[in-house]
């Protein structure tokens, strides 16, 4: 099938390239000419696992194309989604410019039937803005269909090619009979399509993440507890998801939640709620909650050094907001930059992939290092900030040998309390209690 995707950023071009992968002939659309010309060029411009093979193979069999065009990249597709930005607008409500931008104008150049996807994140609603945008100009019959999408960064292609559930929300038989056959081949294994109406499909994404990010700030806030009462939270952690009704995941205490999704889909679902009279009580709570966990480690630092950090001088391991991608949108460790070079202290870091990202946006505020053991040298601490499977099990006489101060703060619990001691570390993490 002729499939377009308008927007080529982390969702539209796994998206674009999983279509592609099943068989189908996918043009992905970008404003932006220099991603356009990277990916035309066989350049991927994310990191993401796994994307970069299936990339290729489908750019080599033509399969996959891209283009700044629209009229062009919309030519004969019998789909067209929408996987474009909906970034946080004044009052905290997702921006709809983009997403109503690119539906006005499909009105203006669709030539045929085609079914125009939401695959962005969007408040209830939009798929009736982009109906009446579209149809204010379109001489063609069209249908609209609300998709979200689930996938997660760093395993976003296993999530898109096998998810566990894909929701549609649509309300006409034909559309309906193009999703199924696009999705079929990605729910072989008996993973359902949730067909539901449009509105109940857009509020289902929004419930999705912030359920979620409520699942986090709660056991960020039982961490508060155990350092306060001197329990462990890892053992509270496993103790409490072992109760199917709860799961093991999710449970992780941290630095808080970041990212290009939960911090705007929470604060999106809070702004919708008020437009309807209702005050989302427990979703502004886990805001608040988060965005004091992102510094949770600021006071313990500034204790250890005696009220004073200038002058000091940190190794941060980590930037992305996650491990497994280079996405730093809301990262915890640009929270905790801001905070300790505004206290005076100096910061040499190392990440895997999201040094250039960070490097674009703040250039030289920190300084960059090759590897994670040269992040080290004459550093007064080591402050970990995302949980890269290679800082979990590191060389740790390399790290003794290689950092001034023998302090490790942990934003993401990744080492085990007695052993750090054992090794001669002061050592403190979240919702444990320190250890030297
Ligand atoms: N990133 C995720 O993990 C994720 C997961 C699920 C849902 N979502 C949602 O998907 C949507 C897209 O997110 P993303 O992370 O892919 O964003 P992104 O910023 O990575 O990508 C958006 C792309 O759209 C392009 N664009 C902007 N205006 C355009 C226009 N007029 N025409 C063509 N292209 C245009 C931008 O240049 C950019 O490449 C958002 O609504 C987001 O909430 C994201």
């Amino acid at each position: 099938m002729k499939i377009a995707v308008v927007g080529t950023g982390y969702v539209g071009l796994v998206t674009g390239t999983c279509f592609a992968e099943t068989g189908n002939d996918v043009t992905c659309i970008d404003i932006d000419q220099k991603k356009v010309s990277c990916l035309s060029a066989g350049e991927i411009t994310i990191y993401e696992p796994g994307l970069e093979k299936i990339f290729l193979r489908n750019l080599k069999e033509e399969r996959l194309r891209f283009t700044t065009s629209l009229k062009d990249g919309i030519k004969d597709a019998k789909i067209i989604f929408l996987a474009l930005p909906t970034p946080p607008g004044e009052n905290g409500s997702a921006d709809l410019k983009y997403v109503l931008g690119v539906a006005d104008n499909l009105g203006k150049i669709l030539e045929e039937y085609a079914v125009v996807v939401d695959k962005s994140t969007v408040p209830v609603g939009t798929a009736n803005k982009v109906r009446e945008a579209i149809a204010k100009n379109s001489k063609v019959e069209f249908d609209v269909v609300s998709n979200p999408e689930f996938l997660r960064e760093g395993v976003a292609v296993d999530d898109f090619m096998k998810p566990d559930r894909v929701v549609i929300g649509v309300e006409s038989e034909r559309a309906k009979k193009y999703m199924s056959e696009l999705y079929a081949p990605f729910v072989r294994s008996g993973n359902p399509i949730i067909y539901m109406d449009l509105r109940s499909a857009e509020l289902t994404k929004y419930a999705a993440n912030s359920f979620l990010a409520t699942k986090i700030s709660f056991m960020n806030e039982i961490a508060q507890l155990c350092e306060r009462m001197g329990a462990d939270v890892d053992m509270v952690r496993l103790g409490v998801g072992s109760d199917a009704r709860i799961g093991k995941r999710f449970l992780f205490p941290g630095i808080g939640y970041g990212g290009s999704c939960f911090p705007k889909d929470v604060q999106a679902l809070v702004q919708s709620s008020s437009e309807v009279n209702y005050d989302f009580q427990i979703l502004n709570a886990v805001m608040q909650v988060n965005e004091k966990q992102k510094l949770h480690l600021i006071p313990k630092i500034t204790k250890y050094f005696g009220g004073n950090l200038n002058g000091k001088h940190f190794a941060l391991w980590g930037l992305a907001f996650k491990p497994n991608t280079d996405d730093i949108r809301e990262a915890p460790a640009l929270y905790m930059i801001d905070a300790l070079v505004e206290a005076g202290a100096t910061i040499c870091t190392f990440d895997p992939e999201a040094m250039k990202n960070v490097k674009q946006l703040i250039g030289n505020k920190i300084s960059y290092a090759e590897n994670q053991y040269d992040a080290l040298k004459n550093a007064d601490a080591l402050i970990i900030a995302t949980e890269w499977n290679e800082f979990r099990t590191p060389d740790f006489n390399k790290i003794y040998k290689n950092i001034k101060g023998k302090v490790i703060f942990d934003g993401r619990n990744l080492f085990d309390n007695k052993s750090l001691i054992d090794l001669g570390f002061y050592y403190e993490s979240v919702g444990r209690a320190p250890s030297n």
